[in-house]
């Protein structure tokens, strides 16, 4: 949760919309037994919680979009990684076994709950990250890929979060044999002269530890020197990506220990730009069990997922993670193919809040990202960002009261007051509606 609840003026305003209630009602999601998505129809059940929003950018795939910097920023890794095998048409349906269960995610994983993932039934879910395909790609006998695909996470709505975003996966497996690790030694030294004559400074830790061990399948040796790849090659592609802009100054990188389910030992890499530490990519020695599901008997290596916006803000000084999902030619056309420019903000038309107070349902409360989903849901791309500003539990009748303010504003026009106001009477209805709130 990036905000804090600060006390302010309990109810700010009050929303009446009875008489609006004819209306609205047109607007309630209709309760079906189906759900279509990407042109197919799939059962609903009590696990369903996609909507109509999310379903919508299914097939938009901006990274393959012309002249999107997503796009371009997906080439500039692929060219960096000239001879692996460059895959993007993944589908993100996905059940949730691939997702989480073959990569050892434990039963009790939060990121398996319809608060943290979308689900279009309790067997079919948005892929929550790109290593829900590593298995599967492993298994079709790839040994060097990346893989470019839209993922799917429920969270608060900013200037830097959104319910879809873009991840690459790398990996990379070698022979589990003296040939192979030989290999890995050479392109290790072919890799650290390169480093040695650039301006890098490299914040490391050591690639094994008691608190990030080798694992017990794997020789360790082999893991060091897996590890050792591994941290090479991503110090390489840091400096691919971040080098030119600092050139005056050394690109700083530090090595932070992990923990995911599917890699031992794992690390996370930080990136020191424009005076802040920032978090690029999560990584590590795959887990033997992956390989062993994928039936690639004998072989060792490692995987990395990064986010692609994240780095596309940092490069094109791209200040909402809205725009990238803009058809405003004021933006797309800011953008050429293989280019990585400074994006020009233009003026940004007003924004204009409303608050909504009531009392949670009682004894199941009313989940944050259920609220922003709901908003998500009713207003697109018009919601800038969602805040609690209030919340107290009375202490006679012990109810939870919430009031959130939601900020709306349009990329590419001025919204109006009454229009807003319709849209909030939505929300409202909605709220009632599906989740039986009482409005305060
Ligand atoms: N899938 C992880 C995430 O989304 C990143 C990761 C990929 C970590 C590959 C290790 C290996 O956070």
């Amino acid at each position: 949760m990036l905000f804090r609840p600060r006390p302010v003026a309990r109810v700010l305003r009050r929303i009446s919309i009875t008489s609006r209630r004819q209306s609205t009602d047109a607007l309630l999601p209709s309760r079906s037994n189906y759900a279509e998505v990407l042109g197919s129809r799939y059962p609903t059940d009590s696990a369903t919680n996609i909507t109509p929003a999310i379903i919508s950018k299914l097939p938009l795939r901006l990274h393959t979009k012309p002249d999107h910097p997503l796009n371009t920023l997906r080439t500039k890794i692929e060219s960096h990684y000239a001879d692996f095998a460059h895959l993007s048409s993944f589908s993100p349906l996905v059940t949730p076994f691939k997702n989480f269960d073959e990569l050892a995610f434990p039963a009790d994983h939060p990121g398996r709950s319809v608060t943290d993932s979308y689900y279009v039934n309790r067997d079919l879910m948005l892929r929550t990250h790109t290593s829900a395909h590593e298995v599967e790609v492993f298994g079709q006998g790839e040994t060097k890929w990346l893989l470019t695909a839209d993922v799917y996470r429920r969270d608060e709505i900013d200037g830097s979060h959104y319910p879809v975003f873009h991840q690459m996966e790398g990996a990379r497996i070698f022979d589990a044999s003296p040939t192979g690790m030989k290999e890995v030694e050479d392109d290790n030294e072919r890799l650290s002269y390169h480093l040695a004559q650039s301006n890098i400074i490299i914040e490391d830790i050591p690639h094994i530890s008691p608190t990030n061990p080798s694992q017990a399948t794997h020789d360790p040796r082999h893991s060091e020197l897996v590890a050792k790849n591994l941290k090479l090659s991503l110090n390489s592609l840091m400096l691919t990506l971040f080098g030119g802009a600092t050139r005056d100054e050394p690109l700083r990188v530090r090595w932070i220990e992990a923990y995911f389910p599917f890699t031992s030992p794992s690390f996370e890499v930080e990136v020191f730009f424009r005076g802040k530490w920032l978090e690029i990519l999560g990584s590590g020695v795959v887990r033997q069990s992956t390989l062993d599901t994928a039936k690639v008997p004998n072989k060792i290596g490692w995987a990395f997922g990064l986010g692609l916006e994240r780095i596309a803000m940092i490069l094109f000084s791209i200040p909402d993670i809205r725009l990238f999902w803009s058809e405003d030619q004021r933006f797309l056309s800011q953008f050429t193919h293989g280019q990585i420019n400074t994006f020009k903000p233009y003026s940004r038309y007003p924004s204009c809040f409303k608050d909504v107070s009531f009392w949670a349902p009682q004894p199941e409360g009313l989940h944050e990202n259920d609220f922003c989903d709901l908003v998500r849901d009713v207003a697109s791309d018009l919601v800038e960002d969602v805040k609690k500003i209030d919340s107290f539990v009375h202490p006679k009748t012990n109810r939870t009261s919430l009031c959130y303010r939601i900020n709306y504003r349009s990329m590419d026009r001025s919204l109006s007051n009454e229009e807003v106001n319709e849209i909030q009477a939505v929300v409202v209805a909605r709220l009632k509606d599906q989740f039986g709130v009482e409005i305060r």
